[in-house]
């Protein structure tokens, strides 16, 4: 069994960003910069939004945290989008999810210029994904296709079965992973809520992502041996034993799973920490593709 190791993977991103980011300025290129919106005063948003920007200095980005409060008009965060489409300096920006119940999501993804949507959420940016052109794929999709890239995991022509139809992970990966690219050329099932004899079809799978939600479903009866399987779900179930009153948990059952495996990804430690690499990666894109338009 070969854990697919996104803390390390992650850093070696990081690092190499990095190094480009130096050559940039070495260069005289203008240095990427990345803003986030954050609304309101949700504790794990914030730590993740943090977490973000500390991401954006560490390889030598700049970044601009805005943060909004809780009852901020519809309106009034369309106008900030504004602000930030037309501001020369900033190369990419994203607003974090969830908003408050009273602003309509869809509209606030639809306002951002989708040349600096490195969230990759905005419907422009989802149709190029689909349709396999040059776009901003959005980061938890990224992160998942370049661990298995670097981890060398043969997709190509293999069964992947995907658990999960969510706009963020299961659906665009059941698309990325059929599709003729690198790390793709796969037999996809889409499983859900709905679908009948999940077992029989889990059980056929060479790869299973697991991303519903559902802590430790995917159990070591469902899979095949040898299979790999990367797992996405991340839930804080209490645990008073912990200083923080909690431990994530991921959608498989790892201990058991992990024992019929080739590859598997650890939660936490697997496709969490990818995802704001690859956020960073992204911003250093749009960086140069505004430098070059
Ligand atoms: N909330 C949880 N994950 C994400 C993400 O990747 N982007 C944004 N904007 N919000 C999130």
């Amino acid at each position: 069994m070969i854990l697919l190791d996104g803390k390390k993977t992650s850093a070696d991103i990081k690092e190499e960003i990095a190094l480009e980011v130096r050559d940039l300025k070495n260069n005289d290129h203008k240095t990427p910069h990345l803003a986030a919106i954050i609304v309101g005063n949700d504790g794990a948003s914030i730590t993740y939004v943090n977490a973000k920007v500390k991401a954006c200095e560490r390889v030598g980005f700049e970044s601009t945290l805005i943060r909004l409060s809780e009852d901020i008009t519809e309106e009034e965060l369309l106008n900030e989008i504004a602000i930030l489409n037309i501001d020369n300096d900033i190369d990419g920006f994203i607003v974090q999810l969830p908003l408050p119940k009273h602003i309509d999501e869809q509209k606030v993804l639809m306002a951002v210029d989708p040349d600096k949507d490195v969230d990759g959420f905005h419907p422009t940016n989802v149709g190029k994904m689909a349709l396999n052109l040059p776009t901003f794929i959005s980061a938890t999709p990224f992160g998942i296709l370049e661990l298995l890239d670097r981890y060398n995991v043969e997709t190509s022509g293999k069964h992947v079965v995907v658990l999960g139809r969510s706009h963020i992970v299961g659906s665009p990966m059941s698309i990325l992973l059929s599709q003729k690219r690198k790390v793709g050329n796969a037999t996809v099932t889409m499983c859900h809520s709905r679908t009948k004899n999940l077992k029989e079809i889990t059980l056929q799978a060479d790869i299973i992502l697991a991303a519903i939600g559902i802590p430790e479903f995917l159990k070591a009866d469902m899979v095949k041996d040898n299979v790999t399987v990367i797992d996405v779900g991340i839930t804080r179930l209490a645990d008073p034993s912990k200083k923080s009153g909690f431990r994530l948990v991921g959608d498989v059952a790892f201990n058991e799973v992990a024992a019929k495996s080739d590859f598997i990804t650890p939660v936490p430690g697997g496709v969490g920490p990818m995802t704001i690499a690859m956020l960073l990666k992204n911003t250093l894109l749009a960086c140069k593709r505004r430098a070059n338009s």
